[in-house]
């Protein structure tokens, strides 16, 4: 029996390792973690995070070849191919501070295969590194040379949270970079036979080590930049009047361009976009290409805009002041269908109207209290790291207010802001809602969620982004930047 471990329980190596052990039953799976209570939910029955589709995959495997456990270091003895899918976070001390990736975890997950270790063993990067990382891994793995040979693998994941199961179910493709050797090319062969057990041949594809590194950053890097090109049409779609869904719409008309990921937002949010981007800009100022380093750096800066603008609206709109007023924030998580909110817009959004001193009231499906208030006390990039090294900034936690629901947020409120576009969100009884607030009424609508038309029949003054401007807001002189 193949013996799989993989160290990093979190949003990728969780869902990635039950959908291995549900297509694979002969292949014993073990996922381990040095957070004894994530490790804890994933044994229970409320596992640490929500994707639709992953409880049954979980109950179904769980005991018969999938197993969760905190003894890192057994698990990691006894496998032959073990993935690493640890947190790689943006550095926020020394040098790159800021933009390169914090390789601490990813470097004492190497080091402790290392010592463990005990036969030969695949290790795989799950986890999206800088290019040129498995050269540094393999020397960890190979200094105290003990006689055991590592061969290292890059098999970068390429999961959508929300719709994780289903993307691990019918990948577009599967990548696995190995050394140009016979011995890497052996076990480049073994984890495509892993995958083979439900991944059609023609979507498992093999490549050259740094290509295969390369190519997640590079793809993350193309998503996000496609956002931030909508977003930039958004504001320019709010200054002339066009509407930014019909100019996408008819952009990806073009098959050379094509349809999806095109949607106009207040900003994309997610553990990776930014993060990776960072990366692959310092990267290239690493590597002297300081006009590629610059290009990729506008997606960034284009999607802080965005969000900035975002808040500028709200305050100009409503008399250039939001000080002492309730705005309802319905939704905080990065997008539907997760209770994930790390890089959220939602927390910059928050922190533009705490700034001009506005009363928040915060409701999202998914999301809990203490993770919306741990979130608004973190100071940037702190998020992807330990909670006990994270310095906390001062919270404003009178000003915040968090609910369980999207009526009692929005009741006496003097506008709404939808930052998530839960789809609960679009059945809402807004002539109810109306009713409760305070008039005049606005809704702020980050994610062209509610139908713009009817909303202002019912009374409501409605910003959605890239959308005609309603006039009421059209005439207001645009505020400094909050954020
Ligand atoms: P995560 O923070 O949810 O999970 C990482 C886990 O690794 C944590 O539970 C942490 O406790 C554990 N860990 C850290 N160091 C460890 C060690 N030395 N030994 C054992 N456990 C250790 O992170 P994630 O979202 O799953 O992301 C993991 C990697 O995958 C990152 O590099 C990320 O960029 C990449 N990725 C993420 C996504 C996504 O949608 N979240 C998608 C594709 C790729
Ligand atoms: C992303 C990549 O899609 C995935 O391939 C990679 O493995 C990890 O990073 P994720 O961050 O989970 O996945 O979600 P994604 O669907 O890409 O959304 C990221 C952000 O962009 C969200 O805030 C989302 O709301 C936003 N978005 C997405 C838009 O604003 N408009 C779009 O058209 C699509």
């Amino acid at each position: 029996m193949v013996k799989i471990c993989c160290i990093g329980a979190g949003y990728v190596g969780g869902p990635t390792m039950a959908m291995i052990a549900l297509k694979c039953p002969e292949i014993e799976v073990v996922v381990v973690d040095i957070s004894v209570s994530r490790i804890n939910a994933w044994n229970s029955d409320r596992l640490p995070i929500f994707e639709p589709g992953l409880d049954d995959v979980v109950k179904a495997c769980r005991a018969r070849n999938l197993f969760f456990s905190s003894d890192v270091e057994k698990h990691v003895a006894d496998a032959d191919i073990v993935f690493v899918s640890v947190n790689t976070p943006t550095k926020t001390r020394g040098l790159g501070a800021g933009k390169a990736a914090d390789l601490t975890y990813w470097e004492s997950a190497a080091r402790m295969i290392a010592d463990v270790s005990k036969s030969d063993k695949i290790v795989v990067e799950k986890s999206t590194v800088p290019v040129k990382t498995a050269e540094a891994i393999e020397k960890i793995l190979t200094h105290n040379n003990k006689g055991i040979h590592f061969q290292i693998l890059s098999n970068p994941e390429f999961l959508a949270e929300g719709t994780a199961m289903e993307d691990l179910m019918r990948p577009d493709r599967v990548l696995i970079g190995g050394r140009e050797t016979p011995e890497g090319q052996k076990a480049v062969s073994a984890l495509a036979a892993v995958y083979a057990h439900w991944v059609p041949q023609d979507r498992i594809i093999t490549m050259n080590l740094w290509s295969a590194e390369l190519s997640k950053l590079a793809a993350n890097a193309f998503l996000a930049q496609r956002i931030s090109s909508v977003n930039a049409m958004s504001a320019l779609c709010e200054t002339t009047g066009a509407d930014v869904a019909e100019v996408a719409y008819a952009v990806g008309k073009d098959s050379r361009i094509g349809s999806r990921f095109l949607n106009s937002s207040v900003g994309f949010g997610g553990s990776c976009f930014q993060k990776d981007i960072l990366n692959l800009v310092y990267i290239c100022e690493c590597n002297g290409l300081t006009e590629v380093a610059h290009y990729w750096k506008q997606v960034v800066h284009i999607n802080d805009y965005q969000k900035s603008r975002f808040v500028n609206r709200v305050v100009s709109s409503m008399f250039n002041t939001v000080a002492g007023k309730k705005i309802a924030i319905l939704g905080f998580a990065f997008k539907k269908d997760t209770g994930d909110t790390r890089e959220t817009a939602a927390i910059d959004v928050c922190h533009g109207l705490l700034g001009d001193k506005a009363q928040l009231s915060i409701y999202d499906p998914q999301v809990t209290e203490d993770q919306i208030r741990r979130d608004l006390a973190m100071n940037k990039f702190d998020w992807d790291h330990p909670q006990h090294l994270v310095p906390s900034s001062p919270t404003a936690s009178k000003q915040v207010n968090v609910v369980w629901d999207a009526y009692e947020a929005t009741r006496n409120a003097h506008g709404i802001c939808i930052m998530t576009e839960w789809d609960e969100f679009k059945g809402l009884d807004y002539g109810r809602i109306y009713e409760n607030m305070v008039k005049p009424a606005f809704v702020f609508d980050g994610r062209n969620v509610v139908n713009v038309e009817e909303m202002r029949k019912i009374g409501f003054i409605v910003y959605s982004v890239g959308k005609p401007l309603d006039p009421w807001i059209k005439d207001l002189p645009a505020a400094a930047p909050s954020i």
